[in-house]
């Protein structure tokens, strides 16, 4: 049976495995698909032994997504420019690295019937997460990416990593004034619950909220969202079930359908929170 990892820490949180059995199942494929937890300093030891014993790729979440970049011998030009692997794949003694993050976001995006194309984008953050889903972005079409970052300098530098005169950068503040058809947050502001300190003008009643990550309530940054009258808020619970259909697909030459599995995952996050 072909086997198949996610390397995190923590990573007993993951839905991945779920997520992958759910695919594998409903392409009538075979795989056996585990988590499994790696300490901080034992990340290339670890992928090159699942090698040794004949693993055939494995999915990378925090913190290791950019030594697995250091690890692949190719790497395509989205995982180069995120600087950072989401999906490693191994055939004939070769790592191959991908980032499927960015094409989730856009799947889930364009499942919620959010069409990019001419649109002005602001992406909140200038971390990991928001650098894994630049290109993706760019290949929609849209008008503009203004990139925001309470660390400005962060947004500049990821801004000119693209030279394309529709993306720019800006601080927090600068953003006032501007008017934006989709704001995805990409920041790790809302897993501390933090408020996001954009100005509440740029959230108006046409606006698409994005938050990257989940809950079983509404986010942080989706909360002040719909204070705000925001038109549409989603969270990332799709871009996850989208990642994964992605990974799935370089791996197994077939992309499964997503909405079943993504179906389930929102039941069972709303059956372990009630209230
Ligand atoms: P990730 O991989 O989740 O993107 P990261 O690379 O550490 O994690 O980046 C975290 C992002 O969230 C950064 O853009 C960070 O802003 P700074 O670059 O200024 O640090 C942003 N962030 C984290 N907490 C925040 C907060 N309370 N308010 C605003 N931005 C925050």
């Amino acid at each position: 049976m072909d086997q198949y990892r996610v390397y995190g820490n923590p990573i007993s949180q993951s839905k991945s495995p779920q997520i992958h059995q759910s695919f594998a199942s409903q392409t009538h494929q075979v795989i056996n698909y585990q988590s499994e937890l790696v300490a901080v300093d034992e990340f290339e030891q670890t992928v090159r032994q699942f090698i040794e014993d004949g693993g055939k790729g494995a999915n990378v979440t925090v913190p290791f997504k950019e030594q697995a970049m250091a690890i692949c011998d190719e790497l395509t030009s989205r995982a180069k420019l995120a600087g950072a692997v989401n999906t490693l794949s191994f055939k004939e003694g070769r790592i191959s690295g991908d980032n499927t993050d960015g094409l989730g976001l856009v799947n889930d995006l364009l499942n919620h019937e959010v069409i990019l194309a001419n649109k002005r984008i602001l992406l909140l953050g200038a971390g990991g997460a928001a650098k894994g889903v630049v290109l993706p972005l760019l290949e929609q079409k849209p008008t503009s990416i203004t990139i925001t970052n309470r660390t400005v300098s962060k947004a500049e530098a990821l801004a000119s990593k693209f030279n394309d005169k529709r993306i720019n950068a800006c601080g927090f503040s600068q953003t006032e004034g501007q008017n934006f058809d989709v704001i995805i947050n990409a920041t790790s502001a809302s897993l501390s619950g933090d408020p996001l300190p954009i100005p509440p003008s740029v959230i108006t009643t046409d606006t698409i909220c994005y938050d990257m990550v989940y809950s079983s309530e509404a986010t942080a940054f989706n909360s002040a969202a719909i204070n705000n009258g925001a038109k549409q808020t989603i969270d990332g619970l799709g871009m996850l079930v989208g990642q994964a259909a992605e990974s799935f697909a370089i791996w197994r030459g077939v992309t499964p359908e997503t909405t079943q599995v993504y179906q389930q995952l929102k039941r069972a996050l709303m059956a372990s929170n009630p209230e």
